[in-house]
């Protein structure tokens, strides 16, 4: 979570319209931990890269539109949210967009879409707070890659804050099945990045097939 991460964009120039758009949109509606710019430049650049995008955690949708920017035509995009406002808030901003869809629900509802190109987590599924992490065998193509949003930078190996290990991030860079990295964005602020290892270099399972199905859009479309 960005605190503040809304509040970031003000006055700054280079951001693409539809993320100035969402900017605007969460600051009206008062939601504060949008991505901040670092973050979202991160996102920019590997959509481009991607044909299926998955995100959990919508928010007011700013991550989402810098995705969403980045990505080629044709590229379709599933964010998922919790809280209904917000993903009602969210899926207005990208009515325009018929290959983006917003989920209401739980972070669990983007293994429907997947799996994915590139999945970033931000809003459930990174193993936070002791519930159990996503499956990147299950929700990311090999080659696929996984951003982790937001984190402390961690200034001690293994990752800990005080004396506690953060488990949750050990977690994505000893995955037997990911090469990941701690990436430093701003003093205050990494991200984990990770791609998944093909099947004949980590002894993997099979490859997924994409279970594109639908239902549970928000807004209802038609
Ligand atoms: C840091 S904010 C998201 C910011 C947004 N991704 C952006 O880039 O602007 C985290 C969001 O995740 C949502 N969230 C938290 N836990 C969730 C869960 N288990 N399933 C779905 N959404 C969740 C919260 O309601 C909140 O809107």
């Amino acid at each position: 979570m960005s605190i503040g991460g809304t509040a970031a964009y003000d006055g700054l120039a280079g951001v693409p319209p539809l993320v100035r758009r969402a900017v605007e949109v969460a600051r009206e509606a008062g939601f504060g931990p949008s991505c901040r710019p670092e973050q979202g430049r991160l996102l920019h650049a590997p959509a481009a890269g991607a044909e299926v995008i998955g995100e959990t955690g919508t928010g007011c949708g700013v991550g989402l539109a810098w995705l969403v920017s980045g990505a080629r035509p044709g590229t379709r995009v599933v964010s998922v949210e919790r809280d209904a406002r917000w993903a009602a808030t969210a899926a207005r901003i990208f009515h325009d967009h018929p290959r983006v869809v917003v989920l209401h629900g739980d972070w669990r509802e983007i293994h429907r879409d997947g799996p994915y190109d590139l999945l970033v987590l931000d809003g459930g599924g990174q193993g936070k707070g002791g519930e159990p992490p996503a499956d990147p065998h299950l929700l990311l193509r090999p080659g696929g890659t996984l951003v982790v949003d937001d984190l402390t930078p961690a200034r001690h190996w293994p990752p800990r804050f005080g004396d506690v290990v953060d488990r949750a991030r050990m977690h994505w860079l000893d995955h037997s099945g990911l090469d990941a990295a701690e990436l430093r964005l701003a003093p205050d602020l990494a991200t984990l990045v990770a791609t998944r290892r093909f099947p004949d270099a980590s002894g993997d399972g099979p490859i997924p097939e994409r279970g594109v199905r639908g239902g549970d859009r928000h807004p209802p479309r038609g």
